[in-house]
């Protein structure tokens, strides 16, 4: 089946930028969003990475080219959103996904380097994006933007400090951008996936029966697959979702239900 005949053609003639799209849910996005017809820009951290993953988006006959980019540097991520629209005359949809985890240790114990990095990436990354992507749009006529905020964006997690003020910050961001551009037709809305299996994840918790029993706590009784939180994010992108702005949408599969 073609992605065309699976997916839809949402985004054909349009583009779409996505920060971290070498690698997990990113990379499920850009995928997601080339087999809807978008021409996808893969912006990561990880040149090489990203190339691999435009590379073999055109290999499978989509638009794809790689993009490096570093969150934490403002002028970088403008630099990447200009070459963008510069290239392909317009910017879409931009997806600020690029994240870590940090480490998993009580507010005491947490490492002040660690906090700072992960702030620096998940938070102040989301911003930078903010600030180089809404002019692009506002100028164009519209836009949309999501923000990968977290489940920890809604509630805490003991041992996640740094990653729960970050998400929780970023969906505070979304409201407020959404709230200070709606005006100018850019909606601005976060997702807020459970726990995916991605390098990120299972780099502190490995594969085994932790991930079992954080299964156990969905109402679904699994964890989310890559492509699932991809779908939402094509959606809120979509002309599908052109009501919608300033919110954060839970990908939980009902952790949160109880
Ligand atoms: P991942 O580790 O698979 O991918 C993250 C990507 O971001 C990598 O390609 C990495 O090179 C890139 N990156 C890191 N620092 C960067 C920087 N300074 N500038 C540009 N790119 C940079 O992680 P995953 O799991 O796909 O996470 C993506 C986003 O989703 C993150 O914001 C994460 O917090 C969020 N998220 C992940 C969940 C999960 O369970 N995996 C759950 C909820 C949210």
């Amino acid at each position: 089946m073609s992605s065309a005949a699976r997916y839809g053609s949402r985004y054909t003639g349009k583009v779409a930028w996505v920060s971290g799209g070498a690698s997990g849910l990113g990379e499920a996005c850009c995928l997601r969003l080339a087999g809807e017809g978008a021409q996808v820009v893969v912006a990561d951290i990880d040149e090489a990475a990203a190339q691999a993953t435009a590379n073999a988006l055109c290999a499978d006959g989509h638009k794809a080219i790689a993009m490096h980019c570093d969150v934490t540097d403002f002028e970088s991520v403008e630099k990447a959103i200009q070459a963008t629209s510069g290239k392909f005359g317009r910017l879409d949809l931009a997806v600020n996904n690029a994240g870590i985890a940090g480490v998993l240790t009580d507010i005491v114990q947490y490492p002040i380097e660690t906090w700072n990095k992960v702030i620096a990436i998940n938070l102040n990354g989301v911003f930078h994006g903010l600030r180089a992507q809404i002019p692009v749009m506002v100028k164009q006529g519209g836009g949309a933007i999501v923000n990968m905020a977290s489940l920890l964006g809604t509630v805490g997690f003991a041992g996640a400090s740094a990653y729960c003020a970050a998400k929780h910050a970023v969906i505070g961001i979304t409201k407020t951008a959404a709230l200070e551009f709606g005006g100018a037709k850019v909606r601005i809305n976060a997702v807020c996936p459970s726990f995916i299996k991605t390098p990120l994840t299972l780099a502190s918790i490995p594969e085994g029966p932790a991930w079992v029993e954080i299964a156990a706590k969905h109402a679904l009784n699994r964890c989310a697959e890559p492509q699932e939180v991809a779908a939402m994010v094509a959606f809120l992108g979509s002309g599908e979702a052109g009501y919608l702005t300033g919110a954060a949408y839970l990908v939980d599969g009902g952790y949160t239900a109880v």
